[in-house]
């Protein structure tokens, strides 16, 4: 799947990545401080709404209009509020010292690794101090790696370029653990989670971070 086809996806019925938050925003968004929350890369905004009904002032990045206008109708279903933004990540300009949570749960395998980099230093930025940074990406054990290498052409270790001109990346092992190194390490892990929740049921390699601003 790449960034682009989110978009037909997002038109559909139903949500896509389900209706529940995502585990790691659900269980950390207890310890992040009081305030406002950020979510990069929302999808049709499962844990922008979560947050949002927890007390966060939320605003949600994503690059699809579908996501961002069915996060929109939700929003009004649930009378929550969220302020959707449509526009890239990777222009976003995170402003300093505001945010109590910012999230990106399976963002970062949709750019460069350089880039992932630069929209971490803005988080970095973007937090206040206490605040939690909750990431997760994917790592070299999904099985699309195998099938990158054979596939597509790498262009830096772990970043994969297709014939349609996308960047995919796969992370090694502790690589998003050492991206993240200015913010204090809460919770980290990799391992292989089975997943049921769309499509027919299949193995992800995941790599899970929480970090915070100190
Ligand atoms: C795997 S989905 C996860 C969605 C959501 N975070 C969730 O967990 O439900 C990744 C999302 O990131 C969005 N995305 C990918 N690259 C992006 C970018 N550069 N800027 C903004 N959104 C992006 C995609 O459109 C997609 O909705």
């Amino acid at each position: 799947m790449m960034a682009k086809d989110y978009e037909r996806i997002y038109q559909r019925d139903g949500l896509y990545w389900g209706e529940e938050p995502s585990e790691l925003v659900k269980r950390f968004a207890e310890l992040a401080p009081q305030g406002k929350a950020l979510d990069l890369g929302m999808g049709e905004g499962r844990d922008a709404l979560y947050l949002a009904s927890v007390g966060f002032g939320v605003t949600g990045v994503e690059s699809t209009d579908s996501g961002v206008l069915k996060c929109e109708r939700l929003a009004e279903q649930r009378r929550v509020s969220v302020h959707a933004v449509c526009e890239d990540v990777r222009d976003y300009r995170i402003t300093k010292n505001r945010y109590a949570l910012i999230a990106a749960i399976n963002l970062f395998q949709f750019m460069k690794k350089d880039e992932a980099e630069d929209v971490i230093a803005r988080v970095v930025d973007g937090l206040k101090r206490g605040g939690l940074f909750v990431c997760t990406t994917f790592t070299q054990d999904d099985p699309s790696y195998k099938v990158r290498k054979q596939k597509s052409k790498e262009v830096a270790p772990g970043v994969f370029l297709d014939a349609s001109g996308n960047y995919y990346s796969l992370y090694h092992y502790g690589e998003l653990l050492k991206l993240c190194s200015e913010l204090r390490p809460i919770y980290y892990a990799e391992y292989d989670y089975y997943d049921t929740q769309h499509g027919p049921p299949h193995w992800h390699g995941v790599a899970d971070f929480v970090g915070k601003k100190m």
